[in-house]
């Protein structure tokens, strides 16, 4: 037996004796602790998720050149360091939105985490969160509900929103949010359509997932997945479980999605809405004022990680002028490509206050749940200490532009 088809029937053989430890929520996987980097665990998510659920975390749309570059550009911003600089005691805390935070980042919103860990899920997420005193931050289309989220992590929590078509379910969200106490809401502004991810078509990919021949070979390849899926319950868009829904979450987007939104609408949500409110998915500096002249607290700058418009700028190219054209008159929030605590140094040295994180921690997620979440945000929180402690700056304040090597700047 040969390549693939030996490593599906060791992964099934491997599974087999050891039953009790498949069906054991608390199992984790002895290596996550060993996880040096965020690349480890996105290999750990490899090897535990059937690939069409992997390639829907790792994938982006078209070409994904911009899924690339988001991380590529980060790369090749170079940084410089002040030598003797008494790095004995580093702060890495943060105010985000109003809100106290251990590090200058926080959990992305990210559709249905119960696809990436069908036991684990948002309330692994959340709880991770919140252990590592970061803000947790909620899809609409999240697979557990906004009140069970909040029964999970009393801390920081921010729930993002789109425009519905149905603009009293918006309301309705937004009153259920509030009395759950989220206290910021995140509105999506670069989706006017789907983007087109071809992995997922290529493994027949729905959610939920539809059984085919190709989807039925990549869960049996996947013993602990398809264990945890098969012993848990159906994974929906949890917040709208009193409404029927036809064609699951794709047919409920279908439904909601309405491509008549204009800035009218994201200035009737800033009235919707008493609290903080940041506008996710910004790339250019016209809109950044736009979110500033509508009363936003926060402008994030975003491409969906790459997965809506192909061939897009990498965010960190996006952001210096951005941040310009805010000039303070309100936060920046960055995402996209952001693997390692240099990046969000870089991101940080660039302008933004605040870095997302999605990708990243949705791994960890894949890998070992909770303490796959914990791990990603540690592992983020040491490198970027590392790295403030290289460069010779031990405040958040310190990281400005000076940092980065200016050959790099076009
Ligand atoms: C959802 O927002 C996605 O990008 O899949």
């Amino acid at each position: 037996m040969r390549g693939k088809a030996r490593r599906v029937w060791l992964a099934g053989c491997s599974a087999w004796p050891q039953k009790n430890r498949v069906s054991d929520p608390d199992y984790i996987p002895s290596s996550i602790a060993r996880a040096r980097n965020i690349a480890d665990l996105r290999h750990m998510a490899r090897e535990r998720l059937p690939r069409m659920v992997f390639d829907y975390i790792d994938g982006g749309a078209d070409d994904e050149m911009t899924l690339e570059r988001n991380v590529s550009r980060f790369r090749d911003i170079e940084l410089v360091w002040d030598a003797l600089a008494n790095v004995s005691d580093i702060d890495t805390s943060a105010t985000i939105m109003g809100a106290p935070s251990a590090s200058p980042f926080f959990i992305s919103p990210t559709a249905t985490s119960r696809l990436f860990h069908p036991r684990a899920g948002e309330l692994a997420v959340a709880r991770a969160a919140h252990s590592a005193g970061v803000p947790y931050a909620c899809s609409t289309l999240a697979s557990t509900s906004v009140e069970d989220i909040a029964a999970a992590n009393p801390g920081t929590k921010w729930f993002q929103v789109y425009v519905w078509r149905d603009r009293a379910l918006v309301t309705e969200m937004l009153a259920r949010a509030k009395a759950a106490g989220f206290s910021a809401i995140l509105l999506t502004v670069d989706v006017p359509v789907a983007g087109n991810r071809e992995r997922d078509s290529a493994n027949d990919f729905t959610i939920p997932p539809r059984v085919t021949w190709r989807t039925g070979a990549q869960a049996l390849a996947a013993p602990h997945y398809l264990w945890d899926l098969m012993t848990t319950p159906e994974i929906r868009p949890a917040n709208f479980a009193h409404m029927k829904i036809d064609g699951g979450l794709i047919g409920f987007i279908n439904a909601q999605f309405d491509r008549t939104v204009t800035w009218q609408d994201a200035r009737w949500l800033r009235d919707s809405w008493d609290g903080k409110l940041a506008i996710k998915g910004i790339a250019t500096p016209e809109d950044a004022q736009r979110c500033v002249s509508i009363g936003a607290d926060a402008v994030w700058v975003s491409n969906h990680g790459g997965r809506q418009l192909d061939t897009a700028p990498a965010t960190i190219d996006t952001l210096p002028r951005i941040a310009e054209a805010v000039a303070g008159a309100a936060e920046i929030i960055l995402d996209g490509g952001v693997r390692r605590g240099s990046d969000i140094v870089k991101a940080l040295a660039l302008g933004a206050n605040a870095v997302a994180i999605g990708r990243a921690y949705l791994y960890g997620l894949a890998a070992g749940g909770e303490r796959g979440v914990r791990r990603a945000i540690d592992i983020l929180d040491g490198e970027l200490r590392r790295t403030m402690a290289l460069c010779g700056r031990t405040r958040l304040s310190g990281l400005t532009r000076d940092l980065i090597f200016r050959r790099t700047l076009s």
